[in-house]
C-alpha cells in the first residue's frame, strides 16, 4: 500500500491502481473518451489529464494522463485544478473539431462545462468550434479503440493505426479487405464517433 494526496485528502491505495481507478473508488469522477476498462489503456485521448506534483516539489506541476498512470507514494494530484479543466476543454475542442456531430463528444462537453455558445468560449474553443472543421474534420478523433477491440477481443489486427501527424488514419493492412476480420463489430460498438459502421454483405 502507498500513502498519497488526492484533490487534499490522504489516500492509502494498492501500488498497481491507475490515478483514474484510485479517484474512482473515491467517488472522484474523471471524464474519459479512450479508455475502456475491458482493453489495455492507451492514453491517447488525453481528456483524463489530472495535475501530478510530489511532496518535494508541490508547485512542479505535471499534467499527466489518469487512465494510464499509476498512483505513487507521496504524489500530490488534483483531478479538477483551473489548468486541468482549461486543458480538458481544449483538448475536447479539438476532438469535436474532427468530429463535430459525435453526439458522445457533445455529452462530454455539457459535462466538463464546454460551451457550446461562442460567447462563452475561448478564443482557442470559437476557432476550433467554428473554423477548424472544414480543415481538420475527419470524423476519426483517433482513440484506438477500434484497433485495441480487434486485437484484444476477437485478436483479429484486422485494423490498425498508419502513418503520423496529420496522415494518422485508421486502416486495413495495405488498405484492402482484411482476410483476418469476422465480421464482429467489436470496432464499431466502441467507436465514440461513428466513424465504423456495419454493412451487411449478401
Ligand atoms: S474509427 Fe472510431 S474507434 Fe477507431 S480510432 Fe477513429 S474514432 Fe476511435
Ligand atoms: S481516457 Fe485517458 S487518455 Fe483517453
Amino acid at each position: 500500500m502507498i500513502k498519497y494526496v488526492l484533490n487534499g485528502n490522504i489516500i492509502e491505495q494498492e501500488e498497481t491502481t491507475t490515478i483514474l481507478e484510485s479517484a474512482s473508488i473515491q467517488g472522484i469522477k474523471i471524464p474519459t473518451l479512450c479508455n475502456n476498462e475491458h482493453l489495455t489503456p492507451f492514453g491517447g485521448c488525453r481528456l483524463c489529464l489530472v495535475d501530478v506534483a510530489t511532496e518535494k516539489n508541490p508547485d512542479m506541476k505535471k499534467l499527466m494522463p489518469s487512465c494510464t498512470a499509476k498512483i505513487g507514494e507521496g504524489l500530490i494530484i488534483d483531478t479538477h485544478s483551473p489548468k486541468v479543466i482549461q486543458s480538458r476543454r481544449f483538448i475536447l475542442a479539438m476532438l469535436i473539431s474532427r468530429s463535430p456531430k459525435a453526439e458522445e463528444l457533445r455529452s462530454i462537453a455539457k459535462e466538463i462545462g464546454l460551451p457550446e455558445e461562442s460567447s462563452k468560449q475561448t478564443a482557442a474553443e470559437k476557432y476550433l468550434f467554428n473554423d477548424a472543421p472544414s480543415i481538420v474534420n475527419t470524423n476519426c478523433i483517433l482513440c484506438g479503440l477500434c484497433v485495441r477491440a480487434c486485437a484484444e477481443i476477437p485478436m483479429r489486427d484486422a485494423i490498425s493505426f498508419s502513418a503520423r501527424g496529420m496522415e494518422r488514419t485508421v486502416k486495413t493492412p495495405f488498405e484492402k479487405y482484411a482476410e483476418t476480420c469476422i465480421g464482429c463489430g467489436s470496432c464499431a460498438y466502441v467507436c465514440p464517433t461513428n466513424t465504423i459502421t456495419i454493412e451487411e454483405v449478401v
